[in-house]
């Protein structure tokens, strides 16, 4: 039920803080350590390669789990959009594991996939918020999302839970000493509930930078890369604005073409080793005429900036980013008058091929 909430996308965008909170203690063991089924671990363990499949949002957070897989836990990974997958599989290594995402787990696309590896006699593991979801039935092994069910059309909850789940999987098989997660993820859900306890913040940039454009860009390099295309399909399911996600370094092979006047670009700022060459590729869009609206995080912030979230660990800034992005595709569709939970032409889960 969405009680008071006007739609079930904001009652998800603002349970985003409790659903960290939920999968932390899902996955602790009885000292308070961090936990993964051990015969998932030896899974992982026993691969020389990792493919993640999955399409749309969860595919948008299989590319951050390759990043946390890779640091963490250094096995190559490689993340492939399932419904090209299934016509395309690619050379695969001796010895591949694979990780299904799936809010649903329903996703006929995704099921092709992991029928196919099937019948290969590899072994997969889905990630899910469905237990009992015929992606879990199907696979060897099952970690769930514990995010409650996710009612609106435009993923929001699942895509956080989905990370989060991810780097618990890849800081345990990791064994990172250095890393406390649990202390960090704790951090990431305090951000997040500061985040939606700003939302006439965002109400008004939405309405700033989205009321009457036709097309919108997100800009962003290395992680901050893979959250500006989760913010352009937000954006563009939602409140119909063409809008697209790019890394910082490709606009200007050819993108750039399309920056008019007041043309808004969103652009992000939460990794430290990309923080001046990012704000390099906004001082080239703004020399074309575009509206800039760069979104940083604590301690790599300038006064240029519009908005400036919360300080989390560098690996986990897509859980934190990602909210202002949600919150701006939601008060975008409100001020366009859209159906925020139910956008045209969409189902919540697509269960054809
Ligand atoms: O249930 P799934 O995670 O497998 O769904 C995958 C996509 O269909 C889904 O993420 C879709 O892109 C959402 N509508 C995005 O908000």
């Amino acid at each position: 039920e969405k009680g008071t909430y006007p739609h079930y996308m904001l009652k998800e965008i603002d349970e985003q803080p409790l659903v960290m909170r939920k999968i932390i203690q899902a996955y602790q063991d009885i000292n308070g350590d961090l936990a993964i089924d051990s015969d998932i671990v030896k899974a992982m363990n026993d691969a020389d390669r990792i493919y993640i499949v999955a399409c749309g949002t969860s595919y948008h957070a299989g590319l951050v789990g390759k990043q946390m897989i890779e640091q963490l836990a250094e096995i190559p990974v490689e993340v492939h959009v399932a419904s090209e997958m299934g016509y395309n599989m690619p050379l695969l290594s001796k010895k591949p594991l694979f990780i299904f995402i799936s809010q649903s787990g329903e996703t006929a696309d995704s099921r092709a996939v992991l029928v196919k590896v099937k019948e290969l006699g590899y072994k997969a593991i889905t990630i899910t918020n469905v237990p009992g979801s015929t992606l879990s039935r199907e696979a060897d092994y099952t970690l769930l999302l514990h995010a409650g069910p996710e009612i609106a059309v435009a993923s929001t909850k699942a895509y956080t839970a989905q990370i989060a789940v991810l780097s618990i999987l890849a800081s345990v098989v990791g064994k990172k000493a250095d890393l406390d997660l649990v202390h960090e993820l704790g951090i990431v859900a305090n951000a997040m509930e500061v985040l939606c306890d700003s939302k006439e913040e965002f109400e008004k940039m939405a309405f700033e930078y989205f009321t009457v454009t036709r097309n919108a860009f997100f800009i962003g390099r290395a992680l901050d890369y893979y959250v500006c295309l989760e913010g352009a399909l937000k954006l563009k399911e939602i409140s119909y604005i063409q809008a697209e996600g790019f890394a910082g370094g490709e606009l200007k092979h050819g993108t750039i073409a399309l920056i008019e006047d007041g043309t808004p670009i969103v652009a992000l700022a939460t990794q430290e080793n990309v923080n001046w060459s990012i704000r390099g590729n906004v001082k080239e869009v703004v020399a074309r005429g575009a509206n800039p609206c760069i979104i940083s995080m604590k301690g790599l912030d300038t006064n240029e900036d519009r908005f400036v979230i919360p300080e989390v660990h560098e690996l986990l800034t897509p859980l934190v980013s990602v909210v202002p992005l949600q919150l701006l595709a939601y008060y975008a569709a409100l001020h366009r008058d859209c159906d925020v939970d139910k956008p045209r032409n969409l189902a919540k889960s697509v269960t054809v091929e």
